[in-house]
């Protein structure tokens, strides 16, 4: 088949988050099983043009309201039949970081996102380039399904082409005031409650969840969830509508990219047959580094995430101190929203000794936390999938994960009787339902039998891409069946 990605971010191009790492390697899983996938991205400061050789292969212009900006076209061939696009806009995409700043979002989102949605289908079009699917991710790329529609399907072109949208986070909705509106270039039809119109803004998201032929999201749990009004941000009713349409399909890890064997960054590297020997390397290693004791005893506990409220943070800060007093180490790798960056660098000095903080994204830092750490915590109110449970598995960190989304549908709760399960999944969501979990693993972590067959359960887990990249050509196949969406 041919595939069009469009997304705002690509491991090893452009990340924040878990889409960057969907968005680099279920291309290269699609490609493997003898499709054809170009992806389509923002040319951002992080993709240095001096690192990735790419050529200039056209240039135009996008009407966004009644100005004109012109954007050039790069491509980069990644490996054969897998090429990446980036969309070269210099005022709104040559910027420190992707979405926002110290001071927020960047007040110009709307129109650097709506430049990039139209850049989208136009340059397929003057590449004569005719896809089976267009895959879009998240708000960033909502407006594409609704351009394809409005726009090209109206004259008669990319009429066989169908659309689908994944959803990789409910919560960012791109909800822009109604000025917005008229810069998107889309008649005041367009803008009602049954398309773009959200709470009288103009919602990216929702255009991607109205105007695309079949939706997805990333784990068959969050499926469920986001037509419930408890996780539904706003828009389970027309998800419920869209019930028919929505699939949930998990997603899996790059697992050559994350691989405890070949890892550089490691202190040493492992296999399920050689970690009970080598992980505790990595183990002391990570507490020498975080000036913690190095003591194989002392359990330590790993988090690398966005500080954001979604990833339940509040509950972390509320048991440091019972943390100390049990005599678990904390190592928190994580950057986000400032309310928690200054939380935790003003009790950090606090712990020491006890809690180790890294305000910063870092992938080797990462790494080592995933290899060096016993556990590792997700206790996040809500999680669409989450990766990062799915590589402490690989790297045999058991994860303390809150029932909720992707972290339900990845790790099963380990029951005193069976000596089955790969973590600890609690219900609730208070600090004491936490601390609760905390408190089964470590007694597990004590019994050394039942805890190394934990971890090599845990190892043992394939989260490879295949399975999942399958399921997608399997959607991709049935879009294709369907009468286009109008
Ligand atoms: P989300 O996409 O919601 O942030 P995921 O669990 O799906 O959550 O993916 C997070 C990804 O980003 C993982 O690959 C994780 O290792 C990485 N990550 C998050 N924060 C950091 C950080 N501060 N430094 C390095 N990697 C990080
Ligand atoms: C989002 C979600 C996360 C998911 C990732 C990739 O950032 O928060 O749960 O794993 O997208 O789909």
């Amino acid at each position: 088949m041919r595939i069009v990605f469009a997304a705002s971010e690509m491991y090893p191009f452009a990340k924040t988050g878990g889409l960057a790492d969907v968005a680099g390697a279920l291309p290269k899983a699609l490609v493997a099983l003898g499709h054809e996938v170009k992806v389509i991205l923002p040319r951002f400061r992080s993709i240095d043009p001096s690192l990735f050789s790419m050529e200039t292969i056209d240039e135009f212009e996008v009407m966004i309201g009644q100005q004109r900006h012109r954007v050039e076209i790069k491509a980069h061939e990644m490996a054969p039949r897998l090429k990446v696009y980036f969309v070269e806009h210099p005022g709104f995409f040559d910027r420190e970081s992707l979405y926002s700043d110290g001071s927020g979002d960047y007040p110009d989102n709307d129109q650097r996102f709506i430049c990039f949605s139209k850049a989208v289908p136009e340059i397929l079009r003057r590449l004569e380039y005719q896809p089976d699917v267009i895959h879009c991710h998240d708000w960033q790329t909502g407006l594409i399904p609704a351009y394809l529609k409005c726009t090209y399907q109206k004259q008669g072109l990319f009429e066989k082409c169908r659309t689908i949208f994944t959803v990789h986070n409910l919560a960012y909705q791109g909800n822009f005031p109604l000025d917005t509106f008229p810069l998107t270039g889309f008649g005041w039809e367009e803008f009602t409650l049954h398309r773009m119109e959200f709470y009288g803004k103009v919602s990216f998201l929702k255009a991607g969840l109205v105007y695309s032929d079949v939706l997805t999201t990333v784990s068959p749990n969050y499926a469920h969830e986001i037509q419930t009004e408890e996780f539904g941000s706003g828009m389970d009713g027309i998800l419920r509508e869209r019930a028919l349409d929505l699939y949930g399909i998990v997603n899996g890890i790059d697992v050559k990219e994350w691989d405890p064997q070949t890892d550089q960054a490691l202190a040493a590297n492992y296999g399920a047959s050689t970690m009970i020997r080598k992980k505790p390397v990595n183990k002391a290693f990570l507490q020498k580094e975080n000036d913690l004791e190095v003591n194989p005893k002392i359990p330590v506990i790993g988090m690398v995430t966005r500080l954001v409220e979604q990833k339940g943070i509040d509950t972390v800060a509320a048991i440091l101190e019972p943390l100390e007093k049990a005599r678990i180490q904390l190592v928190l790798l994580g950057s986000g929203s400032s309310r928690y960056q200054s939380l935790f660098t003003k009790i950090a000095g606090q712990y020491t000794g006890h809690f180790s903080f890294h305000l910063k994204y870092d992938e080797k830092l990462s790494r080592r936390i995933y290899a060096g750490s016993d556990f590792f915590l997700m206790p996040s109110l809500f999680e669409p999938c989450g990766l990062g449970q799915m590589i402490a598995l690989r790297y045999g960190a058991l994860p303390i994960v809150r029932s909720v989304g992707g972290l339900a549908d990845t790790v099963t709760d380990y029951h005193q009787d069976s000596e089955s399960g790969n973590g600890f999944v609690y219900e609730g969501s208070t600090a004491q339902d936490l601390l609760g979990a905390i408190d089964r693993a470590v007694q597990v972590f004590g019994d050394k039998k039942l805890w190394t067959a934990l971890q090599k359960n845990a190892m043992k887990c394939d989260f490879s891409w295949k399975v999942s990249a399958e399921k997608y050509i399997e959607l991709y196949k049935h879009a294709r069946r369907k009468t286009a969406l109008r």
